[in-house]
């Protein structure tokens, strides 16, 4: 009877238990999926005792998903390179293992949404460089996009990924950012602008080319004011809702061995 979950701190609002736990009945899986609230500094130990109760892994949101790089024994490639970890695989030997699957979410959700879509057509233009965009840059560089224009408010955080990542990114001046449109082919919303509650995303689209791929991290609304309007410029959209929906396909995977489809099924049972 294999059990995983997802550690967090609040976890309240992890979408995570519905996602797993339809995909487990989907499949007829005996097993089950549990939010669960650590303290940081319980984190190890629970960590530690997790495998010694029956989980096979977890999912690790905020705030935790940094710390844990050092208590796992062994962490991805990808995850160094993100810097972050969001899904653990507890061993039969008693080690852990951790990946960060969140730029993988990144593109099968795009790939599917746009199965068109060219890595090589022309610049990606970021906004945002806070955790989400670090996995995303990488996953738009390991695709094969070699020219990223980024646009942070904060500037820095900007240059800092630029100094890590290296000369493919390009810094663009936050108001500035608008002019990041006239060339690019893909157009990623990495911010929490535009989330139910927040302010919106207030970059003048007029510059955007309607050949473009367009796609928002967020999805509490399902149709930002970014895709909205990149819609009726004639763009192909991509909602963020597939992201959270593909991250989790590899851990599931893994933790019961049956590879789950994200499907608009799945879609509405998550919502
Ligand atoms: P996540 O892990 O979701 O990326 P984060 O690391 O806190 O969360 O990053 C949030 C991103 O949204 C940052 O790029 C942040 O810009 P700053 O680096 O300038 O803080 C951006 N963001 C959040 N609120 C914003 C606002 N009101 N205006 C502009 N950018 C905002």
């Amino acid at each position: 009877f294999p059990l995983a979950g997802v550690i967090g701190n609040p976890i309240g609002q992890s979408k995570s238990p519905r996602l797993h736990r339809h995909w487990l009945t989907r499949y007829g899986i005996r097993g089950d999926y549990v939010p669960m609230q650590v303290e940081e500094a319980d984190l190890e130990t629970v960590l530690r005792t997790l495998p010694k109760m029956g989980f096979v892994g977890a999912n690790v949101t905020l705030p935790h998903k940094v710390s844990v790089l050092s208590i796992a024994d062994r962490v991805t490639d990808r995850a160094i390179l993100i810097g972050a970890a969001n899904t653990l695989i507890f061993r039969e030997d008693g080690t852990i293992h951790a990946d960060n699957t969140d730029g993988y979410g990144f593109i099968s959700n795009l790939k599917q949404g746009a199965p068109d879509w060219d890595p090589k057509a022309g610049p990606t233009a970021v906004f945002g460089a806070g955790g989400a965009a670090r996995a995303i840059i990488v996953a738009l560089a390991q695709e094969g996009v070699d020219e990223i224009l980024l646009s942070n408010r904060t500037r820095p955080k900007a240059e800092a990924l630029r100094a890590e990542f290296g000369p493919r990114i390009q810094v663009v001046d936050w108001v500035q950012a608008g002019n990041m449109l006239e060339e690019a082919t893909t157009v990623v919303n990495t911010t929490s602008l535009g989330m139910a509650g927040q302010p919106e995303l207030r970059v003048p689209l007029d510059g955007l080319r309607s050949d473009a791929v367009v796609t928002d991290i967020v999805y509490a609304p399902l149709r930002t004011q970014l895709l909205q309007s990149a819609a009726e410029k004639g763009c192909i959209t991509v909602d963020g809702l597939g992201m959270l929906l593909h991250q989790g396909v590899p851990g599931f995977e893994r933790w019961f061995g049956h590879r789950p489809v994200v499907d608009d099924e799945l879609r509405k049972a998550v919502l």
